[in-house]
């Protein structure tokens, strides 16, 4: 019997592609260079398995193609939000992620962030490479403390649980969350965590407000000027989540007049262009999405599309439906 048809839309780790390799019938993209629509639909078009990861973009008139082969998306990434997920369901394809392995890298790419942020790290580092430090002085770069402090988690997921354990147990933060539904008990006592019932009530009460929610159109723009302007002018916010759950505009002008003293950003509305703005201020940290990125998660995250892909093709159950 042919082996069945795999597409990677981008480099995954070696070991990876070299399993993939062994078991289907793979097309590598070996120059790493990010695809346009047109080959996403010549993909579909030619492949039983196409492998996106999180920057890819597959919308409906992508995924509409005509006389499509693919039957499974088999996603490089927990989010999903830049599949059309009710156009897959819609032409009949599955759709998998990788929930569950980078849940530890994740959260501690938030905390790097809100570490960087409230003690000005990146800035440091700055003015170290400039040659302009002129020396230790008892009022040079004073920041915010973050022992002690309290941490307002927005999403109350794996990934949020992940950073609260950090803060709580290991910098003695004070954490609050918000979520529609309570936590569970035994989380909730373990983090001595309280729920605030709207976003509106926590973000006046904490130091450092940390977004952990979905990407997509129910929490676009949920950080935007009114709720910034909620936030304590001593407060720090950290997007780990997806760029368009904060409205740039409003954290540009927030940042530019002091409503908020920080921001820690791993990812961006429009990613990978960064509004050219934040590139002036030096109050906002900016990495490059970097939240899964250890070899170790990387390759766990290859694993599971592997184990999907391997389930499907066996007509096994998925353990990582996502429709
Ligand atoms: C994901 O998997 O959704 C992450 O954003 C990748 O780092």
């Amino acid at each position: 019997m042919n082996r069945p048809k795999v597409f990677l839309t981008r480099k995954w780790p070696t070991s990876i592609e070299t399993k993939l390799i062994s078991l289907f019938d793979v097309t590598l993209n070996e120059q790493d260079i990010p695809l346009s629509a047109d080959e996403f639909r010549s993909a579909l078009q030619n492949y039983d398995a196409v492998c996106p990861s999180v920057c890819d973009a597959f919308p409906a008139d992508v995924l509409n193609v005509p006389d499509k082969r693919c039957k499974i998306l088999g996603n490089f990434g927990v989010g999903f939000n830049h599949i059309d997920i009710d156009a897959a369901q819609q032409q009949g394809l599955v759709v998998t992620n990788t929930p569950g392995v980078l849940t530890q890298s994740t959260a501690d790419i938030a905390m790097t962030l809100l570490l960087m942020s409230a003690r000005r790290g990146a800035e440091g580092d700055r003015l170290v490479r400039s040659g302009q430090w002129s020396g230790w002085c008892p009022t040079q770069m004073m920041s915010s403390d973050v022992t002690g402090a309290s941490l307002g988690l927005i999403g109350f997921g794996r990934i949020a649980q992940a950073m609260a354990r950090k803060a709580h147990h290991g910098f003695g933060m004070n954490i609050y969350y918000f979520k529609p539904s309570a936590a569970d008990q035994a989380v909730i006592e373990e983090l001595n965590a309280t729920r605030c019932e709207r976003v509106e009530d926590l973000l006046p009460i904490c130091d450092f407000v940390s977004l952990h929610c979905p990407g997509g159109e129910s929490t676009h723009h949920l950080i935007n000027e009114t709720r910034l302007k909620m936030m304590k002018s001593t407060a720090h916010l950290i997007n780990t989540a997806r760029g368009d759950v904060i409205d740039s505009q409003a954290l540009i002008k927030a940042l530019k007049d002091h409503w908020i003293t920080g921001a820690g950003l791993d990812v961006y509305e429009g990613e990978p262009k960064i509004h050219p703005e934040f590139l002036q201020l030096d109050n906002v940290t900016l990495l490059p999405h970097l939240g899964s990125a250890t070899i170790v998660t990387r390759t766990a995250m290859g694993e599971k599309v592997l184990n999907n892909l391997i389930a499907f093709f066996n007509g096994q159950p998925l353990l990582d439906r996502v429709v």
